[in-house]
């Protein structure tokens, strides 16, 4: 089966391309990419007018599966990045059981390899049932088939647990995903410490219960010589510990999610539980600094820490309610309309933070378009304007602060390894 891609803007930072060209596609693989593309037996998609990028990799992702299957599960949840524009997820280890074993890690692949519609890459926890105590066994666990370790809900306290974790993950080759929160310092908070916090009369969490873990984990990894990927930055002072750390050399790279720079406290009015996540959204001034970090390139990656709650979870008392929300479907406009409407990033910056940045980090060979390459690409329809609706979700869970908001930038075709997952 071939698919001929015609005349859409391709924008593929990797190669330096940013062009009106066609796309050749044939079985799992790019054949050729250029001008004027002949294909006799190719099924054809006019993408005239349209942006022709590499998948999405969004390497935040919970889908739930084994254990919380009433959330999402493999299928529901790649179903949901279909319609996203995501290829690639890497699926995080707060499962039921976690992803802490051998036995455990082979269950979901299973799963996987029978219902995922794209790619599913695993990360396995760093301590047995995510307890912050006692370390994996990371031979196992990558023997397995994890790429990454986290205990992503939660951070490692102990600095000696978290120590050997960096060391293990360097002996076996395995991308350390911190989780950067001090419990002894954000308690029992349930949004940002701040005016929000005392208006609302709800617990806060200070901007220091993230920065002050993000620096030991930072210095834990270069005492192990090794790298360090943080998740969900989302304020002010990590933004500038990361870029110092960067700038003298240290191996870190940094993801941030869309409502970090879409949302800021500000907007959690009536109590409203979607709005609710971990870490919280910040002052307007963490979001100011969140999108200075994008342009400059302190943060690499934008992920969208896609968590599904049921209804039950999330429709009580703001104390009670889980932290998290959905951000697979929406995450491609929002960031539409935040950067590159607002004009904080090109066209070829977002794509390298959605799709080749995660791809270096994660070490996996995606997010370009060049002949050869694996045939993940989609295509956006960047002014079309579309109405963000609760009934139009996919995923199994509703719980996105978005809905009602009118957005720009709709996916048409979502297109895995030669394969059309999605199209609209
Ligand atoms: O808001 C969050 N939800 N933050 C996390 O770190 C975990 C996630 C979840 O799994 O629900
Ligand atoms: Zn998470």
């Amino acid at each position: 089966m071939s698919i001929l891609i015609k005349g859409g803007r391709v924008i593929d930072p990797l190669n330096k391309i940013d062009a009106v060209l066609d796309i050749l596609i044939q079985d799992h693989q790019i054949s050729k990419i250029g001008k004027n593309i002949q294909a006799a037996d190719a099924a054809i998609i006019d993408a005239g007018g349209k942006i022709v990028a590499p998948g999405i990799i969004d390497m935040h992702v919970h889908l739930r599966e084994p254990g919380r299957e009433d959330k999402e599960t493999v299928l529901s949840g790649t179903a949901a990045a279909s319609k996203g524009g995501v290829t690639t997820v890497l699926a995080m280890p707060n499962t039921l059981p976690a992803m802490d074993c051998e036995e455990n890690i082979k269950l979901l692949r299973g799963i996987i390899a029978k219902n995922a519609l794209i790619n599913v890459l695993v990360c396995g926890a760093i301590t047995k049932g995510r307890l912050g105590q006692e370390l994996n066994d990371m031979a196992k666990l990558k023997r397995a088939g994890a790429i990454a370790i986290s205990d992503d809900g939660s951070s490692v306290d102990s600095d000696e647990v978290m120590l050997d974790a960096f060391k293990s993950a360097k002996q076996y080759g395995l991308l350390t995903v911190c989780h950067c929160e001090d419990k002894k310092l954000s308690g029992k908070g349930v949004i940002n410490l701040g005016f929000q916090s005392t208006r609302l009369g709800l617990r806060g969490i200070s901007n220091e219960s993230e920065y002050k873990r993000i620096s030991r984990d930072i210095d834990l990894a270069a005492r192990a010589d090794t790298r360090v990927h943080i998740a969900h930055v989302s304020c002010r002072e990590s933004v500038e510990i990361i870029a110092k750390a960067k700038k003298i050399g240290l191996k870190v790279t940094c993801e941030t999610a869309p409502h970090y720079f879409a949302l800021s406290e500000e907007d959690i009015v009536d109590y409203d539980t979607k709005m609710k996540t971990n870490p919280p959204l910040r002052s307007k001034e963490d979001v100011a600094a969140i999108k200075a970090g994008l342009k400059d390139g302190v943060i690499d990656a934008i992920a969208s820490d896609h968590a599904p709650h049921t209804e039950n979870e999330k429709d009580i008392e703001f104390d009670r309610a889980e932290f998290g929300k959905i951000g697979l479907e929406s995450g491609l406009a929002i960031s539409i309309m935040e950067l590159i409407s607002k004009k904080v990033l090109s066209w070829p910056e977002l794509v390298e933070k959605i799709s080749v940045n995660p791809a270096k980090i994660l070490g996996i060979n995606k997010g370009s378009l060049g002949a050869g390459d694996d045939a993940d690409i989609i295509i956006v329809n960047a002014e079309k304007e579309f109405l963000l609706e609760k009934s139009k979700i996919i995923s199994k869970s509703k719980n996105s602060p978005f809905i009602g908001r009118t957005v720009k930038g709709l996916v048409e075709y979502t297109i895995y390894r030669g394969k059309v997952v999605y199209k609209n």
